[in-house]
């Protein structure tokens, strides 16, 4: 029989490999040695370590290991080239990002084939899906530069960016976090991961031919301990990561107390849900996309499986026979659909991770079939007979191994999905748009796919909720992570105002008070734990009143009932905006006696404190309507909205200052998106939200909404920034207060402001709008596709 007829017979694949002569000549051509890119110029090879070919172990380079002293060059380089690069028009910086773009594209084959071999994606991936979307992010962001000025007025860059990225998806990575920063101004030091560097030297070499300004993009390669030296480096004002949630929360430790800016772009243990309206098959194709692209090394990666139980069997059935016929070998041949893994020790931590998902007693298919015996490869596998405590369903496996369970209602469903400490992505399947849109919004994760997955566009913000991180890369969100506000460089220390002389209290002083005042939890009443108050003393050390001493017990009282009214998220803008309008006329109508109180507590006159109290509450009703999201239009049959969802349980820490306006200030916008809230007055003149609850109960806010704590400021704030169940936290206060609330807020990496120290007046107008209402929210995208 001739050789077509036989294909016939068996449908048998014949290898159809990329070739890697250019990557090969590309290689060569710069002695397969590599020093950094600092400054425009290639510097020496310093000491080296290999990069290797995962698929069959071959050294490709010899990559330098930067040096504090490299960072240093490559910071003072980019610190140099700020100056110009940030006061070019945004049309010129712009027209270098489209040159950019141009040139990947141009050379796109040389970068796919070379992310291949160094990373073992199958080039289909490299080929189809990651250099098109780095030109994309490329164009993207050229059109942002041009259009900065009319689009975030009143914004500036950073400076200097300080840049670390993981391995999976090399040059993606790179591109979503160098396009924005230099649209926006920035420069940058980028430090590429240590099994992937080659990419990042090719970009190197591109910015080079294009021209670009020296010192605009410095590429440092490296291990970790170039990347703590990154983000350690004191003249770096903004660190943006990607990679494990482990290195997130050091990073987030090592950066408290220094005002850089942060986003941080985390692991995941992404649900993939199943309805048994769902069509099937498609649900299925999905599915491979979902855990077996890129071997399951994807932050985002659907790698729980939650199917409805009436079709458990039959799916899981469809599961195994795909899974049969997915193709694992040579990351260089066309018709592989699952590469290498990136190093030896990815494959280890994976085995290592299955051997104890097993011990406790999950059940592993594979199907059969042989893998390479060379390079780091592994079958697909699908793990059954599985709780929710078992290590592979909490444990993020980076690897192609998907963990599936079953559920009975879109409510168990829910809840399944979101029991994780993670909240990156979702993805969900079902023929009924009603019940998909219903689940989309209750899902706790950045990104939400309906009847798709793994789908990433430029214009798209990504990134996640909870452990997942914070801050978007793509679309507006994502540009607005390289700027900053230009009046906070004017901002000036906080005056530290002065301890008052207190008299030594008589004992018997505060009889003529009629009542000390209680703290307000989940709508009611509350007495101090400790059992203990704390005086207050007026402007001249007289007693003005008593509030209750809160401590830890408090706080997560106050917590639980912040949880419990989560509902308000939920609550209509409108019915939101109704009870703040409430609430300011309510406090307009008792604006004397809320004046008389700020004068007993500071000497100073509270009318116009009062009125601008109003006032907020007044703008606040008004934005609550306002402050929405968008609809995307990604290159695909899909629609992306974008909505703007609260962050949950708020913890606000306000001022020692302005005792109704330091408080109001800041609980009025997060109210108004939808927060609930834990708020610690001003510890030295908490009377006047005391006296405020009264407002609170007569009008008509759900109990829990709104929380008072009194006490020691700095103890409660450590205590809510540790709190679990806390998922944002905004501190007005010292700078080593700032610290220490950043540093303990890692636990859950629960989003933090600080004032630092700082004078934020919040009487000026700049924060009536969308200053803290943007702090307040965070962006869900959920994709819904179009056509029959
Ligand atoms: P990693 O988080 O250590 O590596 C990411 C980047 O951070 C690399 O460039 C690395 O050199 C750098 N880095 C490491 N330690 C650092 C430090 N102390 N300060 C600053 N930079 C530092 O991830 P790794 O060890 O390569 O992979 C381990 C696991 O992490 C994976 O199995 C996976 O579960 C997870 N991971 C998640 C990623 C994601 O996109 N969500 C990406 C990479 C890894
Ligand atoms: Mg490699």
């Amino acid at each position: 029989m001739n050789k077509i007829a036989q294909i016939f017979d068996s449908l048998e694949y014949g290898p159809a490999p990329e070739a890697a002569d250019q990557a090969n000549v590309w290689l060569d051509s710069k002695t397969r040695s590599f020093g950094h890119f600092i400054d425009g110029k290639w510097t020496k090879p310093g000491k080296t370590f290999a990069s290797t070919n995962p698929a069959n172990g071959q050294k490709l380079a010899d990559i330098t290991d930067g040096t504090s002293a490299d960072v240093d060059a490559a910071v003072k380089a980019a610190r140099a080239a700020f100056k110009g690069w940030s006061a070019l028009r945004g049309y010129e910086r712009g027209k270098y990002l489209y040159a950019i773009a141009r040139m990947i594209q141009k050379h796109a084959r040389l970068f796919a084939v070379l992310e291949t071999m160094d990373n073992g994606k199958p080039i289909r991936e490299s080929r189809d899906a990651d250099i098109p979307l780095v030109a994309r992010h490329f164009y993207h962001h050229a059109g942002w530069a041009t259009h900065l000025d009319t689009e975030f007025p009143g914004m500036a860059p950073y400076g200097v960016c300080g840049q670390i990225i993981p391995w999976n998806f090399p040059l993606l990575m790179l591109a979503w976090k160098i396009a924005p920063a230099l649209a926006a101004g920035n420069t940058v030091v980028l430090k590429p991961a240590e099994f992937t560097s080659l990419t990042a030297l090719l970009f190197a070499e591109i910015c080079e031919r294009v021209g670009l300004p020296r010192g605009v993009v410095n590429i440092v390669t490296g291990e970790g301990d170039t990347g703590a030296a990154i983000v350690n480096h004191p003249d770096i004002d903004k660190i943006a990561f990607t990679g494990s949630t482990e290195v997130g929360k050091i990073i987030r430790a090592a950066t408290a107390g220094s005002g850089k800016g942060l986003s941080l772009e985390l692991g995941g243990k992404s649900p993939y849900i199943v309805f048994e309206d769902a069509d099937l098959d498609s649900a299925v194709e999905g599915l491979v996309e979902a855990i077996w692209f890129n071997q399951g090394q994807v932050c985002c990666a659907g790698s729980r499986l939650l199917v409805q139980e009436s079709i458990e069997e039959r799916f899981i059935a469809k599961v195994k026979n795909r899974m049969a016929k997915l193709r694992v070998g040579d990351p260089l041949d066309k018709s592989i659909d699952i590469g290498a893994l990136v190093a030896p020790v990815q494959v280890e931590r994976i085995k290592d991770l299955m051997q104890r998902g097993v011990a406790e007693g999950a059940v592993v298919y594979e199907p059969d079939g042989q893998v390479p015996a060379e390079g780091c490869f592994l079958k697909p596998a699908l793990v059954t007979n599985v709780s929710p405590a078992n290590t592979l369903v909490a444990e993020e496996i980076f690897g192609p191994v998907l963990v599936a369970m079953s559920f009975r209602t879109p409510e168990e469903a829910v809840a399944l999905a979101n029991n994780t400490r993670y909240g990156l992505a979702a993805t969900l399947w079902s023929e009924n748009i009603n019940l998909a849109l219903d689940i989309a919004p209750k899902l706790k994760a950045g990104v939400v796919w309906i009847n798709g997955t793994n789908q990433f566009d430029a214009a798209v913000g990504f990134g996640g909720y909870k452990e997942s991180g914070y801050g978007r890369e793509g679309g507006r969100e994502g540009m607005g992570a390289y700027l900053k506000p230009v009046w906070k460089k004017g901002l000036k220390s906080a005056a530290v105002s002065k301890a008052i002389a207190t008299k030594p209290a008589n004992p018997l002083d505060g009889g003529h008070l009629d009542q000390t005042a209680k703290m307000y939890i989940g709508g009611k009443q509350a007495r101090p734990d400790s059992g203990y108050n704390r005086p207050l003393h007026g402007p001249r050390g007289e007693l003005a009143g008593e509030v209750g001493d809160g401590n830890r017990k408090d706080i997560r009282n106050a917590v639980e009932a912040a949880r419990a009214a989560s509902g308000w998220a939920n609550t209509a803008a409108h019915s939101r905006a109704q009870v703040l309008y409430f609430l300011a006329e309510n406090l307009d109508y008792r604006r004397d006696e809320f004046a008389a109180r700020i004068k007993a507590q500071t000497g100073e006159d509270g009318t116009s404190e009062v009125a601008l109290s109003v006032e907020r509450l007044f703008a606040f009703a008004g934005w609550t309507d306002k402050f929405d999201g968008a609809v995307h239009n990604p290159p695909m049959r899909a629609i992306a909205a974008a909505m703007v969802e609260p962050l949950g349980v708020l913890g606000i820490v306000a001022p020692e200052t302005n005792p109704l306006l330091g408080s109001i200030g800041l609980l009025a916008p997060a109210i108004a998106m939808g927060n609930t809230a834990v708020l610690v007055p001003s510890s030295r003149h908490a009377l006047s939200m005391t006296d405020f609850y009264q407002v609170l109960e007569t009008s008509d806010m759900p109990s829990g909404v709104v929380n008072i704590v009194t006490g020691d400021s700095l103890a409660l704030a450590k205590t809510l920034a540790e709190h679990d169940g806390v998922d944002g936290l905004w501190f007005m206060g010292s700078a080593e207060g700032s610290a220490m609330v950043e540093k303990a807020s890692v636990g859950n990496l629960k989003q933090t402001w600080t004032s630092r120290g700082l004078d934020y007046d919040l009487a000026d107008p700049r924060f009536a709008g969308d200053y803290f209402l943007s702090r307040a929210t965070q962006v869900k995208n959920v994709w819904i596709p179009y056509g029959a």
